[in-house]
């Protein structure tokens, strides 16, 4: 079996070789992103492997169904940047649900604790033997209450984390865990309660058009002054120009992205030696208050070993039954678990 593999970077090959090499399937590693452009390139091959920045829209699709590729292995969980509904009968459509939750929710407290008791400046400050306290006062996470909106793996990973350091969970769920509330501690309740009463607020629901913007100008206003936003899912659950004027307006009082709206044409890339054209972007980085990370959260050696073995499974599953637990069909993207795996 042959896969073009889209958006390689150096640390996707390793696990991917091993595990392609030992179930048959070969990897051909193109550096450039799937889109309508670049979709000749996997003329030829039995599939194509994508990452989130990938794009399969209306015509990608098209494409790769008149040359007979007919699989699209998403390494990743999130497929927002694939045209489900037009793919329905076309191509399979698989995905890694599941690799290491605990690799974002992890990175997810990394970035609160990093930004609320300041140590990417105390950082800096000590390498430049700045000894310094001034303006590096933080805050107890003890007591505080974290608003989580989706309470999937990753999100409940989160909350036990939350729970070891005492905080109190308000979360909200389209579809909420029977559980998890315990009336006490962790509490499902309406977004508009959430944004009322949480002090930080993280988001782990997947982008949808109900979840475009969660985090927008009206919502803002509902929140605690100096409320901390955590966006380690997808960029557009957050508008990043009203969360800008948060910052500036002193209503948010620390916000810490691992994705972005338009991170596509610059996450995973070294744009250092670039003018940046988007000024938001630009704009929140220079803030002391906002702290961004280029899609970083997935990246474990554990969650990595996941990605290849579930990517390389669900290929050959496809190839050998016809079928994958792991396909994913338009349905998908309308009801919490399809569970029908198969769209054809
Ligand atoms: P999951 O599918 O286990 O959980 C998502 C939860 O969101 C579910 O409980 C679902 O019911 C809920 N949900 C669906 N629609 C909703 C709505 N309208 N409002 C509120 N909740 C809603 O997914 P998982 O694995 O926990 O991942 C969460 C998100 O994290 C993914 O969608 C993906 O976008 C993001 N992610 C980010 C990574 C990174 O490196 N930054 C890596 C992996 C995932």
């Amino acid at each position: 079996m042959r896969i073009a593999f889209f958006d390689a970077k150096p640390y996707d090959r390793p696990a991917f070789d091993r595990y392609g090499e030992a179930n048959g399937v070969q990897f051909k590693y193109f550096e450039t992103k799937l889109n309508a452009d670049t979709v000749e390139l996997a003329n030829g091959f039995d599939g194509v492997c994508i990452f989130v920045n990938d794009t399969v829209d209306k015509a990608v699709i098209d494409r790769l169904a008149a040359m007979n590729v007919r699989i699209v292995a998403l390494r990743c969980a999130g497929f927002n940047n694939v045209d489900m509904k037009y793919a329905f009968g076309k191509v399979h459509v698989l995905r890694v649900p599941a690799y290491s939750p605990y690799a974002v929710a992890e990175h997810t407290i990394a970035l609160l604790l990093t930004s609320i008791r300041r140590i990417h400046k105390a950082y800096i400050r000590s390498r430049d033997f700045n000894f310094s306290l001034n303006g590096l006062t933080g805050f107890d996470l003890h007591g505080k209450t974290v608003g989580v909106i989706g309470t999937g793996k990753i999100g409940r990973v989160f909350i036990d984390i939350c729970r070891g350091f005492g905080m109190k969970v308000l979360a909200f769920d389209k579809f909420p865990a029977k559980d998890l509330d315990n009336g006490d501690t962790v509490r499902y309740v309406e977004l508009d309660e959430l944004f009322e009463k949480s002090d930080i607020i993280s988001l782990h629901c997947p982008l949808t058009d109900e979840t475009y913007h969660t985090i927008n100008a009206e919502t803002l206003e509902k929140c605690k002054q100096g409320v901390v936003i955590l966006n380690t899912s997808r960029g557009a659950l957050v508008d990043a120009e009203a969360l800008l004027q948060g910052i500036k307006s002193r209503k948010v009082g620390a916000a810490c992205l691992d994705v972005y709206e338009e991170e596509s044409d610059l996450f995973f890339e070294d744009n250092s030696g670039h003018i940046l054209e988007d000024d938001v972007l630009a704009r929140l980085i220079s803030m002391p208050n906002v702290i961004v990370t280029s899609h970083q959260a997935f990246l474990t050696k554990e969650a990595l070993e996941n990605i290849a073995e579930t990517t390389v499974n669900n290929i050959i599953d496809i190839f050998k039954n016809g079928q994958c637990a792991n396909e994913l069909c338009f349905k998908c993207s309308e009801a919490k678990d399809c569970g029908t795996g198969k769209c054809f």
